[in-house]
Formats: structure tokens, sequence, C-alpha cells
């Protein structure tokens, strides 16, 4: 994305925004779809409601809603739910863990507050399978309380307003809009504001590639919107999937036949691709399973020694390596794939990862064993 041009200061931006809430709100009253729980504000339809639209359309669940209070109109009835009732309720919705965890809600409810829903944002959001966006969400739908409900919609309408192009996926990105949204909100008109931005990010401020992206002629805040006065508002939000650190055991090989030693190459494609490395598995093998391997890989092992253990941290993934030193026959076949050469050559020929680089030292199989 280019550099922006039309830089501004937070406060810049959260007071150019601030002046358009009127037209923000004033929009909601004339277009927004008149769905069942913007109707009500009794708690737990509420809740029921935003627990179903948690990855599910909204088409989907209407007919879902009428018929779940219609079974269970109330937060005793839903603590008292059998599990074939709540399964019959949710089926087809999904994510079971869901109705689960609001029965157990439910449950605590009834031990705690009478059946009734707490109107304070902090009990609400300890409740079980409640999270910031819900707490949010009841607290200002059912009782106007002035917090903010920033969902996957509001984070899209922020991130264009601001032509913020921050990984909408980070933890911080969300804690910054919730600050954002949290100083625009009228206190006194939290429940229509949150709502408003939910309906602006669901029909007007569509993600790009849905129905054909972003309407900015249709949207209150096209005056203000630095995304669409830079140009950003196709390519807005940013969204970098976050990948999770793995960790992982492996089991490394350094195979002697005299004193040339085993290397294979690693696939083309893939985490080190083309490179060398010596023999390795998966998991940690004691010494019954490592000769069981390498019996199966065709090596005829005369002695064995373990080696020092070392781990390798790549960006999204350690190696805690566990590595066996081992002699084996002259006459032994040498595997397909593998082939053993020099310490000189591969030293000075083949290009061996950092990875392996606590075991490349080695200079024969009993020397570094344990
Ligand atoms: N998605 C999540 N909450 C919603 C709401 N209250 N109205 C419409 N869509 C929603």
């Amino acid at each position: 994305m280019n550099k922006t041009p039309n830089a501004m200061t937070q406060t810049g931006k959260e007071n150019a925004c601030r002046t358009v809430i009127p037209e923000l709100l004033d929009w909601y009253d004339r277009n927004a779809r008149k769905l069942p729980w913007r109707q009500t504000k009794d708690p737990y339809f509420i809740w029921v409601s935003e627990i179903m639209l948690q990855q599910t359309r909204v088409e989907t669940v209407i007919p879902y809603y009428h018929r779940f209070l219609s079974k269970l109109p109330t937060i005793q009835d839903l603590a008292q739910a059998e599990d074939e009732t709540l399964m019959k309720l949710w089926e087809g919705l999904g994510y079971y863990s869901r109705v689960k965890n609001m029965r157990r809600a439910a449950q605590e409810i009834c031990q705690t507050n009478g059946g009734h829903m707490p109107c304070e944002y902090d009990q609400i959001r300890k409740l079980c399978g409640i999270g910031d966006y819900t707490a949010g969400a009841i607290a200002s739908f059912a009782f106007g309380k002035p917090f903010p409900a920033v969902d996957g919609n509001v984070m899209r309408v922020a991130a264009r307003l601001r032509d913020d192009s921050s990984n909408i996926l980070q933890s911080q990105t969300k804690k910054e809009t919730t600050a954002f949204i949290r100083d625009l909100m009228p206190l006194d008109d939290a429940a229509r504001f949150n709502q408003a931005m939910i309906e602006l990010g669901a029909t007007v401020c569509k993600p790009t590639g849905m129905a054909g992206g972003p309407d900015c002629e249709k949207c209150p805040f096209g005056r203000v919107c630095l995304a669409r006065l830079n140009g950003h508002e196709f390519e807005l939000p940013n969204r970098v999937p976050i990948l999770k650190h793995k960790e992982e055991d492996r089991t490394v090989f350094k195979i002697w036949m005299g004193d040339k030693v085993a290397i294979q190459k690693r696939p083309d494609t893939g985490l080190l691709a083309s490179l060398f490395e010596f023999p390795n598995a998966s998991g940690k093998l004691d010494m019954a399973q490592a000769v069981r391997w390498l019996k199966q890989k065709g090596f005829s092992v005369i002695r064995m020694a373990e080696m020092p253990e070392s781990k390798h941290v790549f960006t999204h993934l350690t190696w805690h390596m566990t590595a066996w030193s081992i002699l084996v026959s002259e006459d032994t076949v040498v595997p397909e794939g593998a082939l053993f050469v020099s310490n000189e050559e591969l030293l000075s020929r083949y290009a061996v990862p950092k990875a392996f680089g606590a075991y490349i030292e080695q200079k024969g199989f009993s020397d570094n064993t344990q």
C-alpha cells in the first residue's frame, strides 16, 4: 500500500469521524434491517442472538433464533435444558460448545443472580462463553451502557475510517480499535451507535470481494473516511494470518561408515528446501526405537552412542533434537536418497542448515558422544 498522503494525528482522525456520528445514527434509523433481536431489550434474547451470530449469517440465524426462544423462553429454561434439546435446537449451526457454554452461564446466573442477566459489563464478561464483544453487545443493547461491541464488521469499518493497515488479526490492533470506538461512541446512545457500526460493516462497508466490496457512495462516513480519501478502501483491512509457534521433537542420526557420514537432500519445497541434512525422524526416539528406525532404512548397525541434545528455533517452529552417533558396517547398502561423504566434502560442498549446527563438527563416530 502507498504511504498515506493524508496523514492525520490519531486525535484528528477521531475528531473528523465524531463530526459525522449524527449522520451515522440518522443513516441507521433510515436503513437498518429490522432484525428480530433489534426489536427487544431483553438481555437473554440479545445474548442468544449474539452467540448464534458468531460465525453464522443473519438470514440463517433468524429461524433458529425464533425456534430456540419459543422452546426455551427464559434463562431458567436454558439452565435446565437437556443435552438432547440443546443439540436439536442448535443442529445445523455448528460449534455446539457455544450452546453448552450458554447453558453453563445460565446455570451460574440462576445460582448467583436469581435467573436475571447481570447488568454490569464486568459481571457479564465473567460468564462462561462471553467475550469482550458479546459482553459489550449485551451491556449496550440491553442496558444502554457505553461499552464498545467490536466484531469483524466494526474492525473493518474502523480500519478504513483511519486508513489503518495494522493486521486486524493481532490483539494489539483489536485493543487500539476498541479504544478508538470507545472515544467515538456517544455515551447516551451506545446501543444505537454499536448497532449502526455493525450494520454499516455488514451492508455498506463490506469486505473486499463480497457483494461488490465497499459501497462508499452510500456511506455516512464518506466525507471523512481516510481509506476512501487515499484510495485504499479495497486494500483494507489488512489481515495476515498469525501462525502459531509449534514445538517439535526430532531425532538426528549421524551415521558413520568408516570416516564418511550419511547426508540426504531435503525436498524441493517447504522448510529448508533443497538443503542437505543428516537423516532424521520425527519424535524423540530412544535407543530401541532408533535401532528399529535404522534397520527399517537398511542400515546394519555395529555400535551407537548418544550425542548431546540441542534445539533450533525457526520463525514458527522449534526443533528439540535428540541425536545418535551410529557406526554402520562397510557392507551396508546405502539407502536410496542417502550419500556418504567425508568431513571435508561435507563442509566444502554441501549446504547444511544451521539447525544441524550442533552436530556438524563431529569428526568421527566416537567424537562428541556421551
Ligand atoms: N452480527 C453480530 N451482531 C449483530 C447484530 N446485532 N445485528 C446484525 N448482525 C450482527
